[in-house]
């Protein structure tokens, strides 16, 4: 079965389904090559303004594959082709909002957080218990918690394995809705759809903006902004927005 269901949700809409019902959702290798193959081309689709990554109604992801881990010795893990994954996974340049139903833990949990907005069910769980494996966090998860909700409670996480539930979530601010679990992916695609209404260009700069403030110190982050904030005016959707507001009729965007 493919490992990651992809649909088209509308105008300018995809969904990506992570789909090992049997293994929840674990992230195999084979899962990830996918996923990053299809925001590879959700990117260069002109027609795609936004994209929805789920797990569906029951689970988000368990993780990495432990199964698959145990095969690895220190050598080959070395080698491992999913920092090269992970990668590219991350630097998907439109709009990805996450709709997390259950456990979202580990890998998951690294996952969901190379969304841009997160939408969490009721009931989702956010976790990453490596530390019971013997390991830590391999793909963000040290790095990104503490900056999404700080020290001591990435510590929790990291160190104890504590997992927070959906309503935690949100007030430490690591998801930025909580709906009942049936209507996480709607709210998701509602948010996507006044997104795609939005001019694509400066859609795809808000987002590397934000991104570079995790990692930017402030006065470079400011000097991106600008620069990028500047790039916008040679856009013919900035002008298009200015005369749109000054003649008082809804603009009509082209991503030009
Ligand atoms: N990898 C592979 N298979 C997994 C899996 C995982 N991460 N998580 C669950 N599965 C499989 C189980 O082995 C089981 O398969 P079988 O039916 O063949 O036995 C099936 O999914 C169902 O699992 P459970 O019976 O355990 O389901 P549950 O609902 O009782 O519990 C769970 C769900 C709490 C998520 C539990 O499965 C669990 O703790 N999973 C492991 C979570 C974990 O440790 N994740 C961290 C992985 S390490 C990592 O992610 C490293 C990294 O980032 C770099």
């Amino acid at each position: 079965a493919d490992p990651v269901l992809s649909s088209r949700e509308g105008e300018g809409i995809l969904i990506l389904t992570l789909n090992r019902p049997d293994a929840r959702n674990a992230l195999s290798t084979a899962l990830l090559e996918r996923l990053a193959d299809l925001l590879g081309a959700a990117d260069a689709d002109p027609e795609i303004r936004a994209v929805i990554l789920t797990g569906g109604l029951k689970v988000f992801a368990a993780g990495a594959d432990v199964k698959e881990m145990a095969a690895h010795d220190a050598v080959s893990i070395l080698a491992d082709a999913r920092p090269r994954l992970w990668k590219a996974i991350r630097e998907f340049g439109k709009p990805l909002i996450g709709a997390v139903n259950g456990f979202c833990l580990g890998g998951g949990n690294e996952l969901a957080m190379c969304c841009d907005i997160l939408i969490a069910g009721e009931d989702a769980q956010f976790g990453q218990p490596e530390i019971n494996l013997g390991i830590i966090p391999g793909a963000g998860g040290t790095q990104r918690l503490p900056r999404t909700i700080g020290r001591s409670r990435a510590m929790e996480m990291a160190l104890a394995g504590s997992f927070l539930s959906a309503r935690e979530a949100l007030t430490f601010g690591l998801v930025s809705r909580v709906v009942p679990p049936e209507l996480t992916i709607a709210k998701a695609v509602e948010l996507a759809r006044v997104i795609a209404a939005k001019p694509p260009l400066a859609v795809r700069a808000a987002k590397q903006a934000v991104r570079a403030a995790e990692e930017l110190p402030l006065s470079e982050g400011l000097r991106l902004e600008r620069a990028l904030f500047c790039q916008l005016f040679a856009t013919a959707d900035r002008r298009e927005g200015l005369a749109a507001f000054a003649e008082k009729r809804p603009a009509k965007f082209e991503g030009k």
